[in-house]
């Protein structure tokens, strides 16, 4: 009898490579995503996908500054793996048709923080993301795989031994069940729950919170990773500024015209992100401006026009033009480091769950991870993903160096409304921001246990509301920040200041039941 195919939720680059590779496979996987399928954090990734593949590269070079970039939490193997078989995994995406851009005939490499050697692939200049999401949607609609639109997975559960998923449409309509079928999770970060971000709106880290509630271990959510700098303007939402930009000359100054970053860090605009982001926010709040600017002025204009389309034609939209102008940016949160923990064939703590991508914790990025490492990860653990659905062996991701429980109390079931959504993201970007402070991240857990007792299921058996799970995971988030107490990487706290070498370790959470609701009170018949 041929195997069930996958439902892989998630429609970005992890979510659609899976897809392809199983159906290359010979399985017949579906993908649901609760948006269109077009819409996807993928879509708006600018500088590129790192891989040695350049003459005087090598993936130990590549290895060695990915473990540089994660402040001694990487997982070596994990990492060695990424790096290994990043150039197979860009070829694949070549053969499914992504035109890099090249030069001379030669594959065209880029610059970014904290890489030793220019290994950014690139496409459409600055367009990368939309180009590889593009081509690999349109291959996965000619190869005519099933996708479902605005398909939520509502939960995950277990019967005789085979996992169940319950999906309906996100009206609440047309509610299924699947019995048996592998639930791949590629469902992105959790960016989307700050205030400020890079990422798209959709991006609320349900995916994590779905998997959590379903009995899966989550590990490193305390590390989220800021972008240095995304445009900003009063009242507009952040829009990505490549880091690639910095690769190219473009210097960070403050409100008084000073290039800043050489104080920090001998490495300047090209240090890791989280030190970067941690100047800006220093110099913010020494001037108290709301912006610092970039400086890309000194990048030739033709230069600056060709490789960076994207981003000149938003420019211009705000009357700039960054061969003159000066372009003001804030850093705003960018990428979800820690997620579901998996193995590194995707395998999750629960059986018959696997994840890749963003909302996966391999332990590959350690503290922080290096820039244009993440569209790569959703291709070398997708890749181990398919292989898995094709070939399943038994694996559970490794225990990390410290466990904590989160209490799941039931709560009044109704639904998220604006106004408490907006609490969620407002006491995400001030209290779990780029600093945080011990009784910042405590105030954040109650207002967050809070809006759960709100949004909880009144029993454990119920299907959340939507909303539930985005404000789960903002808990988890938050419980994970709190509990580890040091700085490290994208985690900085005012009142643990330095790294500990005992916190040289994974933090993972699991759920505890909490007790019941109290019962109404029955009313006396009168
Ligand atoms: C950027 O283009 O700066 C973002 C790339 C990344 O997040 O790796």
């Amino acid at each position: 009898m041929a195997r069930p195919g996958p439902i892989i939720v998630g429609s970005g680059i992890a979510g659609l490579y899976v897809a392809l590779r199983a159906r290359e496979l010979g399985l017949r996987p579906t993908i649901i995503t609760k948006s269109r399928l077009e819409e996807s954090n993928t879509r708006y990734a600018q500088g590129g996908i790192a891989a040695a593949v350049g003459g005087d590269d090598s993936p130990e070079l590549h290895l060695a500054d990915t473990l540089r970039s994660g402040n001694g939490l990487v997982d070596r193997r994990a990492a060695r793996l990424l790096t290994d078989e990043a150039p197979r995994r860009i070829a694949d995406l070549v053969r499914f048709g992504v035109p890099f851009d090249t030069v001379d005939g030669e594959v065209a490499l880029g610059r970014e923080a904290a890489h030793s050697r220019p290994r950014i692939l690139h496409a459409g200049g600055d367009a990368t993301g939309l180009q590889i999401e593009e081509t690999l949607r349109h291959r996965a609609v000619d190869e005519g795989i099933e996708a479902r639109e605005r398909t939520v997975l509502r939960r995950l559960a277990h019967r005789s031994g085979e996992i169940v998923a319950t999906l309906a449409h996100d009206d609440g309509t047309g509610v299924e069940e699947t019995v048996g079928r592998p639930v791949v999770l590629a469902t992105g970060g959790a960016g989307g729950l700050y205030q400020y971000s890079s990422n798209p709106s959709i991006t609320t880290g349900e995916g994590i919170g779905l998997a959590f509630r379903a009995g899966a271990r989550v590990t490193d959510l305390e590390f989220v990773q800021f972008h240095p700098t995304t445009f900003y303007h009063e009242g507009a939402p952040r829009y990505l500024m490549t880091e690639a930009i910095r690769g190219e000359g473009a210097v960070l100054r403050n409100d008084a015209g000073e290039r800043f970053l050489p104080k920090y860090d001998p490495a300047a605009e090209l240090a890791a992100r989280d030190v970067v982001s941690r100047a800006i926010d220093q110099e913010m709040r020494r001037s108290g401006a709301a912006c610092v600017w970039l400086d890309a002025t000194a990048i030739p204009r033709d230069r600056l026009y060709a490789r960076f389309p994207t981003i000149t034609r938003f420019l211009a939209r705000y009357g700039l033009d960054p061969s003159r102008d000066r372009i003001p940016v804030a850093p705003a949160a960018h990428y979800t480091v820690g997620g579901v923990s998996t193995d590194f064939d995707g395998h999750s703590s629960l059986a018959g769950l696997y994840a890749c991508g963003e909302s996966a914790a391999t332990g590959v990025h350690g503290a922080n991870r290096l820039a244009s490492n993440s569209l790569l990860e959703g291709l070398v653990f997708g890749e181990r993903v398919a292989r898995q659905l094709l070939h399943p062996t038994s694996g559970t991701p490794s225990t990390p160096g410290r466990e904590a429980s989160v209490v799941m109390r039931p709560g009044r079931g109704k639904p998220l409304d604006d106004s408490s959504f907006n609490e969620v993201r407002s006491v995400l970007w001030e209290e779990i921001g780029i600093v945080r402070t011990g009784p910042g991240l405590r105030a954040a857990v109650r207002t967050l246990e809070a809006v759960s007792a709100h949004v909880e299921p009144a029993e454990p058996t119920d299907v959340p509301l939507p909303g539930a799970n985005a404000v789960l995971t903002a808990r988890l988030i938050a419980t994970a920040a709190l509990t580890r107490t040091e700085s490290r990487g994208a985690h900085w706290r005012t009142d643990h200041p330095r790294p500990v070498a005992a916190w040289r370790i994974h933090l993972g959470l699991v759920r505890r039941p909490g007790p019941p609701a109290p019962r109404p009170r029955r009313q006396p018949l009168s």
